[in-house]
């Protein structure tokens, strides 16, 4: 048994369960049949969901599933803003709110499903007056407003897959992902409100698009009316979209049409383009929707914090919610602008009834203190979910008690930007949760927890997630690169999708996650991979070799120490100036989520004798620890060395 799988089984105790209230459990979407109906023809069940969208054209073929090529509803044609939009209206929903949104700085907008195909459609006619086609890529890179999911859905509307770079990322950072998927069109804005002041963002992409690239046209939101510099290429969104009809017909792709791309960190310093398809991945999220947070479209207010740039706003600010007709809220800015009562004052101002966070967000609010959620009248939640990260027991009572009143249901729900939608999760009205568990593979989808040798651990073990089968909404491949796509994902466990993640099964046989087991970090729910900082890093010009790790961090979950070894003439003395230099030059590679939360100047790096970097050893310095075994190390004094200069330099201050 190799090392990182005796630390798997590293085994915690929890006995507490919540089962749902009897009231809660009646109304729920899911009932208790759900799991044995899908069991017993796993894609029967998947067929009967996807009848559940309007179609075009029916599928011939349910699956076609040549590992690890997956093909979903082949032969099935739809469009996705359609069965978000149009259907809605058609079916006299039109009226129903699709968005409250909620800018920054106080300013609202309310808009109805009606209103919003509407603007769908104008920005759908925009697209292909300036020679947008279907299959041309675009980039959108922009603020949490609603043109940011106008432009997803116009995109969408005509077959041209989006790619959404999340705004915190640095114009590096947005040009790399521009090449890589060959956009020909970025839809942005002037800039966005955040912590009490307006941002930019436009500069960022002037600044991407001085590298080489086939970009034609930028179009522009004004959001925030700052001074904005212009180029021939640049076009003004209201000026655009504003002159369109108000009538689009919709043209319909095939199932198997690739929706979008989004970037993920993987273990290597180039980012992956994950790519979804039609069919099966609008199936999957407005199934895992619908059962997942029990939404009653007629009466919920549904309120997801994550921002479009992650899968989690694709699939359930955008795609999952509309679908279902869902009526939800959407911020603009930072929890705690202009107080850190803001997230509680607009449940309370909506009537918001299911509240989707991270873990991250969940322990700052108990840092702050229960003040603040309890000066706002919660009464309306009946729901609440989690993603992104593992919550810990203490932040998952917390949230039960302080915001859930002690009668909302919680789901902490497993999933990846690989996996499009939900895939372990309790069902709200069914499953009697434990604090810290995702608990169960929801119906229709095959999860395992496995040894080295891909056999099934037994209750109260641990080992490596994996997905057994395919499911709908699976990415399609990595963009432009099968190789790395078999490599990354199928080659561990032949035939297998290999998820990267640790987990255990307790006793009961529920699912608990345990974090990555690979070189990818996970701070505040966003993945950073080790190698894309270290080359951030390495590309100074006062570092000669880097080495990162993610140690555990009690508000962000992990937080990134870097151990960096100068270019000789270059001294420790430069300190305190240096270490921001180096985390600014991150910062401007990446984006400012990657900044190292520590530098550690060392002499030396831990390495192998096949070169390869102990970053277990210095995960232990990092936290703090005795450093473990170091017999592998090619210079078993380098960790002593390591130490040593860390005091020295200690002493130094
Ligand atoms: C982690 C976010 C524990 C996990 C939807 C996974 C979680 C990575 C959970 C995917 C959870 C996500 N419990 N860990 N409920 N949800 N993760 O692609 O390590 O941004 O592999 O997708 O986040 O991150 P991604």
């Amino acid at each position: 048994m190799s090392q990182d799988h005796e630390s798997l089984e590293n085994l915690l105790s929890e006995d507490r369960h919540f089962s749902p209230s009897p009231e809660f459990a009646a109304e729920a979407n899911a009932q208790f049949d759900e799991y044995a109906h899908a069991n017993m023809d796993r894609l029967a069940f998947w067929e009967e969901q996807a009848g559940t969208l309007q179609w075009e054209r029916k599928w011939d073929t349910v699956l076609e599933w040549q590992a690890p090529y997956a093909k979903w509803f082949i032969g099935g044609k739809l469009n996705a803003s359609v069965n978000a939009l149009d259907r809605h209206v058609a079916e006299g929903r039109g009226d129903r709110v699709a968005f409250h949104f909620e800018g920054e700085p106080g300013d609202t907008q309310t808009i109805t499903y009606a209103e919003l195909l509407i603007q769908v459609k104008k920005a759908a006619n925009a697209l292909t007056e300036i020679g947008i086609v279907a299959g041309d890529r675009v980039a959108i890179y922009m603020p949490m407003i609603p043109e940011a999911a106008i432009a997803m859905l116009a995109c969408a509307r005509i077959g041209a897959p989006h790619s959404v770079v999340f705004g915190g990322f640095s114009a590096d950072a947005l040009l790399s992902r521009i090449q890589d998927a060959d956009a020909k069109l970025v839809i942005t804005a002037d800039g966005g409100f955040r912590k009490g002041a307006a941002f930019a963002l436009k500069p960022a992409v002037d600044e991407a698009l001085k590298g080489a690239h086939n970009v034609e046209k930028v179009i522009v939101v004004q959001r925030t009316k700052q001074e904005t510099a212009w180029t021939d290429r640049d076009i003004w969104w209201h000026e655009l979209v504003g002159k369109q009809s108000t009538e689009h017909v919709a043209q319909n792709f095939d199932a198997e049409h690739p929706l979008f791309i989004l970037y993920t960190s993987g273990t290597t310093a180039k980012p992956k383009g994950i790519f979804h398809t039609t069919g099966g991945y609008l199936t999957q999220v407005a199934y895992t929707h619908k059962m997942v947070f029990d939404i009653k479209p007629e009466s919920d207010v549904y309120w997801c914090t994550a921002d479009v740039g992650w899968i989690t706003g694709h699939s359930y600010v955008v795609y999952g919610p509309l679908i279902n007709g869902a009526t939800q809220v959407m911020y603009e800015g930072t929890p705690d602008t202009p107080h850190k009562g803001r997230i509680f004052e607009i449940i309370e101002k909506y009537g918001v009834t299911i509240l989707y966070t991270a873990p991250t967000l969940i322990r700052t609010w108990m840092k702050w203190g229960d003040e603040f959620p309890k000066a706002h009248n919660l009464q309306s939640l009946r729901l609440l979910g989690t993603v992104g990260e593992p919550i810990n027991p203490e932040a998952w009572m917390w949230y039960r008690e302080v915001i859930g009143g002690e009668r909302c249901p919680i789901v902490d729900t497993w999933w990846q930007t690989e996996t499009g939608a939900i895939m372990i999760s309790p069902l709200p009205g069914i499953t009697a949760t434990k604090p810290g568990s995702a608990m169960r593979p929801i119906p229709g989808i095959s999860a395992k927890v496995v040894d080295d040798n891909a056999v099934p651990v037994a209750d109260g073990h641990g080992g490596y997630l994996i997905l057994d089968q395919p499911w709908p909404s699976m990415l399609r491949g990595v963009w432009g690169e099968d190789e790395r796509y078999k490599e990354t994902y199928w080659s561990r466990f032949e035939g297998i999708y290999f998820a990267g993640d640790g987990a255990k099964l307790d006793d009961e046989g529920a699912i608990w996650l345990l974090g990555r087991v690979d070189d990818v970090m996970n701070v505040s729910g966003h993945r950073i991979s080790t190698t894309e900082v270290e080359s951030a890093l390495v590309s100074h010009e006062a570092v000669a070799e880097a080495a990162v790790v993610g140690a555990a961090d009690a508000m962000t979950g992990q937080g990134i120490v870097a151990f960096v070894i100068l270019r000789s003439g270059i001294k420790h003395a430069d300190g305190e100036e240096l270490n921001t230099q180096l985390r600014n030059h991150v910062a401007k590679e990446i984006g400012a989520i990657a900044k190292p939360r520590q530098i550690l100047i060392v002499n030396e790096l831990p390495k192998t004798r096949s070169g390869k970097i102990m970053r277990r050893l210095l995960r232990d310095v990092a936290e703090d620890r005795v450093v473990g075994d170091a017999t592998t190390l090619a210079d078993p004094n380098v960790m002593k060395l390591i130490a040593a200069g860390l005091q020295s330099a200690k002493d130094e201050d």
